[in-house]
């Protein structure tokens, strides 16, 4: 075949191949190991030197083209092909937003936004610790020792430890045992073994305990305050109690009783009753028509204080540590606490809150 034909041949295969492959077993047609072009170019150490001198250039053109040709149809499909793929993926800015979304703040989420909002304005950081926390931190530094009777009363989850053979010895020293927090008191441990007096913190947060009825679920949430400074006394815990019930409950008329009480960590222990009234056969808080237990408080023990390495001499404070899953109830009106869990969605929809309701002191907690 002549160079002539050969270029004629190739340059109208390129022309009508429509898809990449087509494109592709051109190319190796004539350009490949044993492609007709990549022949003729090995002919050529064979030739004469005068023949192939004249054949060279020709061979050489032929090359060109075809390669010319090859690119610029591959240019071309690829082009076209980004362009159909643009077409397709293109989004109407223009178009309606779908139906409003349907996800919800979750009432315990709500109330612990409300709760750190009114206690920011009294001054408190928020804390953090661990949900598996060591059994120290979780009862011996909060003055409950191994064998304390209270204890039994955390019906406690303990944390096994595997490595990779099994499971090891359960662990015997109270720094070692992990359990899941019973109650958020640990992160007074925390804070006072890790900042400096003088020190005002609230620490929301899971808990967990293994009691299951329509009042106790294995995981719970908590809320703990704690504020530790020279000279503070009762005094100062009820006012704090008193501003932020009737910051929470959005109501003047909170009426307190503190009852004495007993915790390991806390000498003397209050426990703080709040005063309900019946409106229409249930249960509204405020007024005094009868008393519901709210909160344990008291002041923090000397021996827990020291325990965190602060001299109970120089540095007094007060605690309080509540259900945050409770205050929920009683303040939105939802009687069964499994329903929290539940994951429910007819439940999140009427009882979840507007992820715009954000909690301010000036819009009411509540709003
Ligand atoms: N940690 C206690 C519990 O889970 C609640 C509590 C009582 C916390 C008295 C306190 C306190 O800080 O002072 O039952």
């Amino acid at each position: 075949m002549t160079t002539e034909a050969l270029t004629g041949e190739l340059l109208t295969a390129i022309d009508v191949a429509c898809t990449p492959e087509a494109l592709e077993a051109v190319r190796v047609a004539a350009l490949g190991k044993s492609g007709s072009i990549t022949l003729l170019m090995k002919s050529l150490g064979s030739m004469e030197p005068d023949a192939r001198l004249q054949a060279a250039p020709a061979f050489q053109a032929l090359r060109e083209a075809v390669a010319g040709a090859l690119q610029a149809k591959k240019s071309a499909m690829d082009s076209a092909a980004l362009e159909a793929r643009l077409a397709t993926e293109r989004l109407d800015l223009s178009l309606p937003a779908a139906a409003s979304p349907r996800g919800s703040v979750h009432p315990i989420s709500q109330v612990m936004d409300e709760l750190s909002e009114i206690f920011a304005d009294m001054g408190f950081a928020v804390a953090e610790g661990p949900e598996i926390e060591d059994d120290w931190h979780n009862f011996t530094a909060l003055n409950i020792p191994p064998e304390h009777p209270a204890r039994a009363m955390h019906d406690t989850f303990y944390v096994r430890r595997e490595d990779g053979e099994g499971q090891r010895p359960e662990p015997t020293g109270d720094h070692t045992r992990m359990v899941l927090r019973t109650h958020t008191s640990p992160v007074q441990i925390r804070t006072m073994t890790g900042e400096k007096p003088p020190i005002r913190i609230i620490a929301p947060g899971r808990v967990y305990r293994s009691d299951s009825d329509a009042t106790h679920t294995p995981m719970f949430h908590q809320i703990e305050g704690m504020v530790i400074d020279r000279g503070i006394h009762l005094g100062h815990l009820k006012w704090t109690l008193e501003t932020f019930l009737k910051a929470f409950f959005e109501r003047d008329d909170i009426a307190l009783r503190l009852r004495p009480s007993y915790f390991p960590f806390t000498e003397p222990s209050v426990e703080v009753d709040v005063g309900y009234s019946i409106v229409n056969g249930s249960r509204v808080i405020g007024g005094s028509e009868g008393w519901m237990e709210v909160l344990g408080s008291g002041m923090v023990h000397p021996r827990v204080i020291a325990n965190c390495g602060l001299d109970p001499d120089v540095w007094q404070g007060f605690a309080f540590g509540t259900g945050v899953d409770r205050l929920a109830m009683l303040k939105y009106g939802m009687d069964d606490l499994r329903a929290f869990f539940d994951a429910d969605l007819r439940w999140l929809r009427h009882y979840g809150f507007s992820a715009l309701d954000v909690p301010t002191l000036s819009g009411g907690v509540g709003a």
